[in-house]
């Protein structure tokens, strides 16, 4: 889903006096959506305040993503209607600065200069901190300028560290980037470069500075997360798992979660972190991908569905609430349908509670694309169909599951209704209530009275406590002297 970002840059630059447009439109994960609020952080002293609509902007970024061919083909024929706005701005005197930026960019960045001249700025996930460098050339040079070398200094050294604390109460923090397991059918390690983990003394000051700025939760963030292994303060370099820890001690940072992590770096510490630190909530995304064994070695992932099933029981020893979550590729050349019925008994031994799925899609450049005997495309359809239902049936079993419960709700938006609020449970099911607005921002006890497939519903429970009250404000303050 495209997202647009709009975030506190505004403030600064209209302080400034010297307010330009900038739009920003993100697809792909949630890293993108990171770096999206980061470019419009690098962007902000510059005098660029975020808006909602391209139409008028001084600048557009497409901050795009590669990962299936559907993906991909959107940045194109998004470029051709933001041609014409750059057009009719160019026409009325203006200019509007057009981007492409994120993993497009980086893997087909000549061809977009080729296909799209009118675009002034191609440049990877990697060098968005030189943005305003860039922006500098553009405005001097006619033509596109391409920059998708792989920097050597690290972008975070060089990001301001002022800003990004206002990303409100849910908030991202990349911590790690980059991958170095090369799965075959995977454009990642070719967009993002090798595996790099931050220092954890950089991790940790950014964490304070959101949590400073108002963040409950805070979602780390890494192609595979769980390699991290950045610098800790002893010299020593540390894992996942005790980087955690070191954030649950950081005052009023109520929520704490990681994504994507990859079965291979599932290290004791960090399943123990899911039993031992509180704020740790009970949800993991670990993709698998496939159940067949012979799938997982074609697709590189150096892992079998056995060992795969292992974790989850080890995870679930531990910490047995804990709601899983997972992505699935049918249809990867050469599956047979003995190897999807070993996907469908997988899904059915460790019972999602969500999953992703997908079609097998070949990427330019990725091993897999070349393989002979691709999977028709109706059997990849069917496929799909059949294992969404069983994911779907799960879901919903395990969302029902909640009806009558009374569950931690941190709310952090309006929900579509008058007088509703929305929020995730520690699992991560989108829960909505009636509830007065001044609990946005606080963990609210939810008794639960409907489940549906993507969602659960019910009613703010009164007379229990606030689990977090604003800062400031009395801990325990029961819910109905809020309300
Ligand atoms: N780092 C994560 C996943 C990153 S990509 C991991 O290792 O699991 C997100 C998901 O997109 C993948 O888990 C995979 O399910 C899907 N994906 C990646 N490449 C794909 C392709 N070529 N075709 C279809 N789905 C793909
Ligand atoms: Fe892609 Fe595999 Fe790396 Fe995940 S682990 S990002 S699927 S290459
Ligand atoms: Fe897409 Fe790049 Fe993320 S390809 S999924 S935006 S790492």
């Amino acid at each position: 889903m495209p997202v647009s970002v709009s975030g506190p840059a505004g403030a600064g630059a209209e302080g400034k006096g010297l307010s330009k447009k900038l739009f920003i439109k993100t697809w792909g994960c949630q890293m993108n959506v990171y770096d999206s609020a980061r470019m419009a952080d690098v962007l902000a002293p510059l005098g660029y305040r975020p808006v909602e609509e391209p139409d008028g902007a001084d600048m557009v970024i497409l901050n795009t993503c590669h990962i299936r061919e559907k993906a991909s083909e959107k940045v194109f024929s998004e470029l051709g209607r933001l041609r014409t706005l750059k057009d009719r701005k160019g026409s009325s005197g203006d200019r509007m600065i057009l981007a492409v930026a994120g993993c497009v960019a980086q893997a087909e960045g000549e061809e977009i200069v080729a296909r799209a001249p009118y675009v002034d700025l191609v440049f990877g996930p990697q060098s968005y901190h030189t943005l305003p460098e860039m922006v500098a050339r553009a405005a001097r040079a006619a033509g596109s300028l391409l920059n998708t070398d792989f920097p050597v200094e690290s972008k975070f050294d060089h990001l301001p560290d002022d800003t990004g604390a206002q990303q409100g109460i849910s908030a991202f923090l990349a911590v790690q980037e980059g991958c170095d397991k090369f799965c075959t059918f995977c454009v990642v390690p070719y967009t993002r470069g090798a595996e790099f983990s931050r220092p954890v003394a950089q991790v940790v000051a950014e964490a304070e500075r959101l949590v400073a700025g108002g963040a409950l939760e805070i979602t780390l963030l890494g192609q595979n997360v769980n390699a991290f292994h950045g610098e800790g303060p002893d010299g020593r370099s540390w894992g996942l798992g005790r980087l955690i820890r070191r954030l649950a001690e950081i005052d009023g940072l109520a929520r704490i979660r990681y994504t994507t992590s990859h079965p291979r770096d599932m290290e004791d510490e960090l399943i123990r972190a899911h039993a031992e630190v509180p704020q740790l909530m009970p949800y993991l995304h670990l993709p698998v991908q496939a159940g067949s064994d012979r799938v997982l070695a074609a697709m590189n992932r150096k892992h079998t569905a056995d060992d795969y099933r292992r974790i989850i029981d080890r995870l679930r020893d531990i910490c047995p609430d804990l709601a899983l979550s997972g992505d699935f590729i049918v249809g990867f050349p050469g599956e047979t349908d003995t190897d999807f019925a070993e996907t469908l008994r997988l899904v059915n031994d460790v019972r999602y509670a969500q999953a992703y799925s997908f079609k097998y899609s070949p990427r330019p450049g990725t091993p897999a694309a070349t393989e002979a005997r691709p999977v028709p495309e109706e059997v990849k359809t069917q496929r799909l169909t059949a294992l969404q239902q069983l994911l779907d049936a799960h879901q919903f079993a395990f969302n029902q599951g909640f009806i009558g419960r009374t569950v931690p709700v941190l709310f952090d938006r309006k929900g579509r209704r008058d007088g509703q609020l929305m929020g995730r449970s520690p699992w991560m099911q989108s829960v909505f209530a009636e509830a007065p607005e001044r609990l946005l921002g606080r963990i609210v006890p939810v008794r639960i009275a409907a489940a549906y497939g993507n969602s659960l519903s019910g009613s703010v429970e009164t007379g229990e406590f606030v689990l977090s009250p604003p800062r400031g404000a009395a801990a325990g303050e029961p819910v109905e002297a809020l309300a």
